[in-house]
């Protein structure tokens, strides 16, 4: 099992909801034998949490040399083949770039002024800035644009005769989390590692120890491994290793057995990878807002955008390009971009969109949505789009992918590897993403008022716990998940911002349970499905607090009048709703413009269980892929 944030979920007894981990990959190594390929090992096996830059840094003997680049582990490995380094002791990391840049110069590891020491990080240094400017003004110069490096230099100038004691006084002026591994040149033989608020183990071999975020990156290495826990500090030699808690004593940290193939590392304490992903909500929509909101001015910070104010200002026309999923939230993404930014919004199938005549038209911004960043007719989309003299701006989560390298500019993700077929935390960091990209838009073309826009990015930053909150419905929806799971067919039904949820939970419970289900919009429900509603018809009916929300209360009394069974996705606070639905899942009161993030949460669990109950392979369904790279 894997260590979290929370510890193991099953020793700590903690909710798996809670349960959290970082992206970025952290691997060391010290002992008798070569440091790159055990390091690279590590790394590779860590691969698939997404990363967008790699590096390692090997004591030689002499002092410390570090190789990083933008790009992935091959292109590591092949740079250190034709420039190798040799020592026996290292530490190398994968990251996912938050602060600055993905280049070679933000990748870690990171040094400082002299070099005389490097280090890996996870986390985030919240008081960066701050120290920052003290570090600058005491003559430190900053070679990045990364918190991490802060932590160098601080550990170059704290006080200490060993390179743990310094670690400990330079921690002392830290806020935020890290989990964390440093080597440095007057000690070559030694790793120190710390861990506050993101996961650090160590591997137990023979003469030899090992430094990782995650457990799966010591696979085939060792099978003895010791989680640190939360506020300790370890010092690893070739002769051993030490452990101190947050007040310096001496611990004895249980030794476990690492069990288990790659795929029960990487799921850690969840049965399926789609749940995992479900939970994680909170984590992923922190991750795809982190470093983007400016308060004061009530806007969105979007560095890879590459759009400036005379294109924005220009702008006369937004085409939305995307497929499955990311088709779902482009549809919110135009209600999301005409009330905040005043662009009319059309918003195709990638698919249809490539075979039709593209009309050139002045002014027109093409944004392509993709998880994968590969999905065939997306791609092929925007290169027609970008023929047509549009400027293209994806939304994508893997960093690198084809459609974000085709397109003039974007917003990642940041939400990690999706690995379940069946998209849910892509989904939900593509709304905040769109969210983010109308602040902008209406904030430059000065359409949205400042108050408009500070009130907007407060609903974002309090989202992830609103996420948190949603996932709490997690026990109601399993229980009433049994009444569903014989269901031949079920009509999902939303308005407004709503309805592309009400497609998007439909297209979740036929993926993965193979349940016959519909989205509508609500409203238009009497055009047709009502024929079908009957006792055996479940009516999922989304019906937040909202400005539609009495016209869907009406919706729902005609489901109602015709014997319909109905599940309502409503709004903490909506009053009870008793006499119309047979069950009520609250969601914490949000602004419209976010409530597309929670109201889809109890969609996927309920899809979730029912598929669970129903014995059908949850993260591999029949006949689905997750990146369709076939037209
Ligand atoms: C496949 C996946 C869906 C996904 C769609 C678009 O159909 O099974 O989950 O929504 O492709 O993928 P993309 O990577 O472009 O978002």
């Amino acid at each position: 099992m894997l260590g979290g944030d929370t510890g193991r979920a099953g020793r700590a007894g903690a909710s798996i909801l809670k349960y959290s981990e970082t992206m970025c990959g952290i691997v060391g190594y010290v002992g008798h034998r070569e440091a790159v390929p055990i390091l690279l090992e590590g790394l590779a096996r860590l691969e698939y949490r997404g990363y967008d830059s790699a590096g390692v840094a090997v004591q030689n003997g002499r002092g410390i040399v570090t190789r990083k680049l933008a790009g992935r582990i091959p292109a590591l490995t092949e740079l250190l083949a034709r420039d190798p380094v040799h020592g026996r002791c290292g530490v190398a990391h994968t990251r996912w770039a938050t602060h600055g840049a993905a280049t070679e110069r933000n990748a870690h590891p990171h040094t400082d002024c002299e070099g005389t020491l490097a280090l890996v990080h996870n986390g985030i240094i919240e008081n960066a800035d701050l120290l920052r400017a003290t570090l600058t003004r005491a003559g430190h110069e900053f070679a990045t644009d990364t918190d991490t490096e802060t932590l160098a230099h601080l550990i170059e100038d704290a006080p200490g005769a060993s390179l743990e004691e310094r670690v400990t006084a330079a921690l002392g002026h830290v806020e935020g989390t890290y989990g964390l591994a440093v080597i440095c040149a007057a000690e070559p033989h030694k790793v120190v590692v710390a861990r506050r608020g993101s996961p650090v183990l160590l591997g137990i071999g023979d003469g030899e120890y090992f430094v990782a975020s995650d457990a799966s990156a010591l696979l085939g290495r060792t099978r003895s491994v010791v989680y640190l826990a939360d506020g300790d500090l370890a010092v690893l030699t070739p002769d051993g290793y030490r452990v101190l808690d947050r007040d310096a004593r001496l611990q004895v940290r249980p030794v476990d057995a690492l069990d288990g193939d790659f795929e029960t590392l990487a799921l850690g304490p969840y049965p399926h990878f789609m749940l995992k992903e479900i939970c994680e909500q909170p984590e992923t929509v922190r991750n795809t807002l982190r470093g983007r909101l400016l308060p004061a001015e009530g806007t969105a910070r979007l560095g890879g955008l590459n759009l400036s104010p005379g294109q924005c200002a220009r702008l006369r026309r937004i085409v939305i390009l995307g497929c499955g999923t990311s088709w779902h939230a482009g549809l919110v993404g135009r209600h999301l971009l005409e009330e905040l930014a005043g662009i009319p919004v059309d918003v195709e199938y990638a698919s249809e969109y490539r075979y039709r005549r593209q009309l050139r038209l002045p002014g027109t911004l093409t944004v392509a949505i993709s998880q994968s960043g590969e999905t065939a007719d997306t791609l092929e989309a925007v290169r027609a789009a970008r023929a047509a003299g549009s400027l293209v701006i994806g939304i994508v989560n893997v960093v690198g992918s084809s459609i974000a390298r085709e397109a003039d500019g974007g917003i990642y993700l940041h939400a990690g590897p999706e690995i379940g077929v069946a998209s849910t935390k892509a989904f939900t960091s593509q709304i905040v993403a769109l969210v983010m990209l109308g602040l902008h838009l209406g904030r430059r073309r000065e359409l949205l008022p400042l108050e408009a826009g500070r009130a907007l990015v407060a609903e974002l930053t309090r989202l992830p716990e609103l996420v948190a909150r949603t996932l709490e419905l997690d026990p109601q929806v399993q229980a009433l998940a049994p009444r569903y799971a014989e269901a031949r067919n079920a009509l999902y039904l939303g308005r407004g911002v709503n309805f592309p949820v009400a497609l998007e939970g439909a297209l979740k419970l036929k993926e993965i349970s193979y349940i016959h289900a519909e989205g509508y919009p609500a409203a238009e429900m009497k055009h047709g499905p009502i024929a079908l509603i009957d006792e055996d018809m479940p009516v999922v009916v989304i019906a937040p607090q909202d400005a539609v929300y009495t016209k869907v209360i009406s919706n729902m009394q005609e489901v109602k009048a015709r014997g319909g069974r109905i599940i309502a996705i409503t709004s903490e606070g909506n009053g009870d709703l008793a006499r119309l639905a047979d069950h009520q899942l609250a969601v914490p009161p949000c602004s419209p413009f976010v409530s597309p993030v929670l109201t889809v949460v109890p969609l996927q669990l309920l899809a979730y269980h029912i598929a669970v109950l129903r014995g059908c392979d949850v993260d591999r369904p029949r006949n689905l892929a997750k990146s369709v790279t076939v037209e």
